[in-house]
């Protein structure tokens, strides 16, 4: 049986035959790390990254990839965003920010054409929401969104952490989302909150799953 490493390492591996060229979206993780690797090797082939988070930014110049501002690509120019996920469902609804990077990842996903999920099989799940649901909080308004958040059936946990834009993470525990959708919308809503985990309303639209029987394609 593969280590979660080895599976790891083989669906980035995957990920980097979808690199033709222009500019890559780059996502946050232990998988989308491994990604930066592989992209390293074919980086003569395209013009450059934009990253969805500091620490993802630091490596991939490490790897003497250029970073572009987000502002300064057309959207046209952006054909694919490389990321994992915390979970995902068979319909390529995702919970991320396990990692604390979700509204970057968020934004830099909804400006890409093609949002391609690099996981390994640990992470295809039928209902989301049993990875604690991360939600980006502006500071002031932690315990407006927590008690909010309780409304909704969720206990709320402060991490001990703070973001690449300056604000707080509550994690979520105690959902079963059975309707991404709406609750994505739904939290979107609370006064206070930057966006949440959830993306379903972007949804993936390839799914590179590494299994001991090697990564599947799905679409
Ligand atoms: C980062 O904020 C997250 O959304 C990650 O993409 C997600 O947590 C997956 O991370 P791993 O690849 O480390 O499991």
């Amino acid at each position: 049986m593969a280590s979660q490493d080895e599976l790891k390492q083989a669906v980035a591996k995957k990920a980097a035959e979808y690199v033709k060229g222009g500019i890559i979206g780059v996502g946050t993780g232990s998988t989308a790390n491994f990604f930066i690797e592989e992209l390293a090797k074919v980086k003569s082939k395209i013009d450059g990254a934009v990253a969805s988070s500091e620490a993802t930014a630091q490596r991939l110049r490490n790897h003497g990839i250029e970073v572009l501002d987000l502002n300064d690509v057309s959207p046209g120019d952006l054909e694919i965003y490389v990321d994992g996920a915390d979970e995902i469902t068979e319909h390529m609804h995702m919970l991320k920010g396990g990692g604390g990077a979700l509204t970057r990842e968020k934004i830099v996903a909804a400006v890409a054409q093609k949002f391609i999920c690099i996981c390994d099989q640990t992470k295809l799940v039928p209902v989301l929401g049993k990875f604690p649901l991360p939600v980006e909080v502006l500071p002031m308004a932690r315990s407006h969104v927590a008690r909010e958040l309780v409304k909704l059936g969720g206990q709320p946990k402060l991490r001990d952490f703070t973001t690449d834009n300056g604000n707080l993470i509550l994690d979520v525990h105690g959902l079963t989302i059975l309707n991404p959708v709406e609750m994505e919308a739904q939290i979107n809503q609370i006064v206070g909150v930057v966006t949440n985990g959830l993306f379903a309303a972007r949804p993936a639209n390839v799914l590179l799953l590494a299994t001991d029987d090697g990564v599947k394609t799905i679409t």
